[in-house]
């Protein structure tokens, strides 16, 4: 695991978008892995500035989002696909039918999670994936005592991260369910990134540093894998 450090929010956006485009410009047919969350919003920024004054930069890129709430449609302004829309998905030229994300509507969630999983494997694969960090050790929506060899499912989600994500919710709406690519689905990917930043997460980075390997801290998995970077600010 290779840790960078940065003075601010800004430089880890910096970083995280030239990772992201240095990605894109290695292989443009990459598959990637993608969060939503507060930390990401930076990075998508930057690289969608960028990505404006290319002519191609997504043609050929896959996209596959860590999660998506359950029982909520992509018009929800709470939903992730709503997210991805307004951050990335309406400022880039990546194809539509590339651009993966849970549906949280489907009928029967779990033929859609088993979907989901084999539309990774069509693609090849994930190639790079972006990770955020919940303030209890989450990564996706893989909450504390998921197994390390979890796939996508639908899981519910713990009290404290309903109340961390309330925001974009009114009161008490917030879902109780989600499907999220599993721990053993993102431990698939060739290489990872996870991003770091905002308040309250002080705990976990220490968690995480001090080498424990445990179900209890989900993102303790990521110590498993050879290839992943951590970004701090
Ligand atoms: C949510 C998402 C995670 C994200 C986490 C941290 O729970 N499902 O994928 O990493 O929030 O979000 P933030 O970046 O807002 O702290």
């Amino acid at each position: 695991m290779k840790w960078e450090s940065f003075d601010s929010y800004d430089a880890l956006s910096a970083r995280a978008a030239e990772l992201f485009l240095g990605a894109i410009h290695a292989d443009p047919r990459v598959v990637f892995g993608l969060p939503t969350g507060r930390t990401p919003i930076g990075m998508y920024e930057r690289v969608v500035a960028i990505c404006s004054r290319e002519y191609h930069c997504f043609t050929e890129v896959t996209t596959f989002n860590l999660d998506e709430y359950a029982g909520i449609s992509c018009d929800h302004p709470g939903s992730y696909c709503a997210y991805m829309r307004e951050h990335l998905f309406e400022h880039v030229d990546l194809d539509p039918r590339r651009a993966h994300i849970p549906d949280g509507k489907a009928r029967d969630l779990a033929a859609e999670c088993a979907r989901y999983e084999r539309a990774i494997r069509h693609a090849g694969g994930l190639g790079l994936t972006f990770l955020g960090l919940g303030r209890n050790g989450h990564i996706g929506f893989n909450e504390p005592g998921t197994s390390f060899h979890a796939r996508t499912r639908v899981v519910s989600l713990t009290q404290s991260t309903r109340s961390a994500n309330a925001g974009c919710f009114a009161n008490g709406e917030v879902p109780t369910e989600a499907i999220t690519m599993g721990i053993g689905t993102i431990l698939e990917s060739k290489s990872i990134v996870l991003l770091v930043s905002g308040t309250g997460k002080e705990e976990a980075v220490a968690r995480l540093r001090s080498g424990e390997i445990s179900e209890a801290f989900p993102a303790s998995a990521l110590h498993l894998h050879s290839n992943v970077q951590v970004l701090t600010s």
